[in-house]
């Protein structure tokens, strides 16, 4: 068990670069999965999240190499000869269902544990589930796993895997991001063409997308809501270098909002930001783009003004950063209000910030909060990896310690996160619990 101590009231300068996006990675990982031969990958951040999908590709036979220090991975996965991703490693990351589609596309079948909810909401595969459905798969649920199959399904296994998937017309009730991209990955070595309405369109789906044409998939409409793939018969090998981490680039603008100085930030890309960024500025802070993929951040004098803001799938505002932004606002004096449509349970770290002395109370799906003077350091645990991302930050503006606890969630999504900090003029410090015992 570690946890960080961090000595608030710090002020941070200089420049911070962010690290390969793990929303992006998860997937492309995962549809290394439908190539024939050797993928590479740059710019793969060292996270737990991608630890653990190394594992599940791994547990499938896939030969997998990964550089750390230079954060490149090598992904060989002609060899597989296993369909099924275990309970152990989907209760750990729900992502690893994003090997059904892959699995599904390239050998026609696949079993998969079901992730069951989460400390955010109750998170159902079913569109997943009924867009394999459409384009031709059986799904069965049978003690904890989903079984599917392009071929005719066999009790407790995972079919013959004789057939290919058909290509269809799917319309996906809500624009989930899971959804699109594991049946983008489904449809891919389909028969035929598929159509993906009300698809997701956030950055990770084109990336996810322009790393499957560079296999050699043929995919249009990318960034829209109506995704055209039209089926081939193979994918091969490539190189592709992952996008950079949007969330962590929110994170550091919030950090720098609350601490700064002048900090910039580098492969932080505005236009997948925009909304948020907007929202940065409309409480007032100094924030600027210097080009496409740097953000500068300067203190200003003045007090924060109140925002409200409602989070929605992109190009809406991120649920991810919904938390991050909380902290923000905890320092603004009057009322603002963050309505969250995305998540039925993305609240759970407001007891812990009201701990520090902030003023937030919850309301259905809507957190009113009521801009405090100053935060004050506490013992705090992290909920979730978003929610302890934003302890952290509160603990560097609050006056006083403050200790994070669970702190595992944090390095599931953020790259060597107190270093980073820490190079920004951080008072943050990794302490493990036997360093505690001495
Ligand atoms: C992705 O999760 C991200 N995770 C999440 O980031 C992010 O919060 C979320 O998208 C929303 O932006 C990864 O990319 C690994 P969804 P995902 O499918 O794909 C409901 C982080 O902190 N839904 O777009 O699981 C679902 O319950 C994480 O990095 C169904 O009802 O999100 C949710 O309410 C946390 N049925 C909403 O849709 C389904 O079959 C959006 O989910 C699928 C989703």
């Amino acid at each position: 068990m570690s946890s960080f101590i961090i000595n608030g009231g710090k002020i941070l300068n200089g420049k911070v670069a962010v690290s390969g996006a793990k929303n992006s990675a998860l997937k492309i990982m995962a549809a290394s999965i439908l190539g024939s031969s050797k993928v590479i990958l740059e710019n793969i951040p060292d996270i737990e999240d991608v630890n653990t999908m190394v594992q599940v590709l791994k547990t499938l036979d896939a030969e997998v190499k990964f550089d750390r220090g230079k954060n490149i991975l090598e992904i060989n996965s002609s060899a597989i000869d296993s369909y099924e991703a275990p309970y152990e490693l989907v209760r750990k990351m729900r992502a690893s269902v994003l090997v059904a589609g892959p699995l599904l596309s390239r050998f026609g079948r696949v079993k998969v544990a079901v992730p069951g909810g989460c400390n955010i909401g109750a998170r159902q595969i079913d569109l997943h589930l009924k867009g394999f459905e459409a384009l031709g798969a059986s799904n069965s649920i049978e003690h904890g796993y989903v079984i599917s199959s392009a071929g005719k399904n066999t009790k407790g296994c995972a079919g013959t895997g004789a057939h290919r998937l058909t290509g269809a017309n799917i319309n996906l009730d809500f624009p989930s991001r899971g959804a699109t991209e594991n049946l983008m990955m489904a449809a891919v070595l389909a028969k035929g063409e598929t159509t993906i309405n009300n698809a997701a369109r956030e950055a990770e789906i084109i990336d996810l997308a322009d790393f499957l044409i560079s296999m050699g998939a043929d995919i249009s409409g990318v960034g829209t809501d109506c995704i055209k793939i039209r089926g081939v018969k193979k994918l091969a090998g490539t190189k592709y270098r992952i996008m950079p981490d949007s969330i962590e680039a929110g994170t550091f603008v919030v950090a720098a909002a609350l601490c700064g100085g002048i900090v910039e930030i580098a492969d932080a890309i505005w236009k997948n930001l925009e909304i948020f960024c907007l929202k940065i500025k409309e409480t007032g802070i100094d924030i600027n783009r210097t080009s496409d993929n740097t953000i500068i951040i300067k203190k200003t004098a003045k007090k924060l003004k109140p925002v409200y803001i409602s989070t929605l799938p992109y190009p809406g505002f991120p649920t991810d950063l919904q938390p991050v932004i909380a902290v923000l606002l905890s320092t603004a004096p009057g009322i603002s209000i963050i309505t969250e449509n995305v998540f039925e349970n993305r609240f759970m770290y407001v007891e812990e910030l009201n701990r520090m002395g902030a003023n937030i109370k919850i309301d259905g799906h809507h957190a009113v909060i009521n801009g405090v003077d100053r935060l004050s350091g506490a013992p705090v645990k992290a909920f979730d990896l978003r929610a302890g991302a934003a302890m952290v930050l509160a603990g560097l503006a609050a006056e006083g310690v403050t200790e994070v606890y669970d702190i595992y969630h944090i390095n599931r999504g953020y790259e060597r996160f107190e270093k980073k900090l820490g190079s920004l003029g951080a008072d943050i410090k990794l302490v493990n619990q036997t360093d505690m015992n001495v």
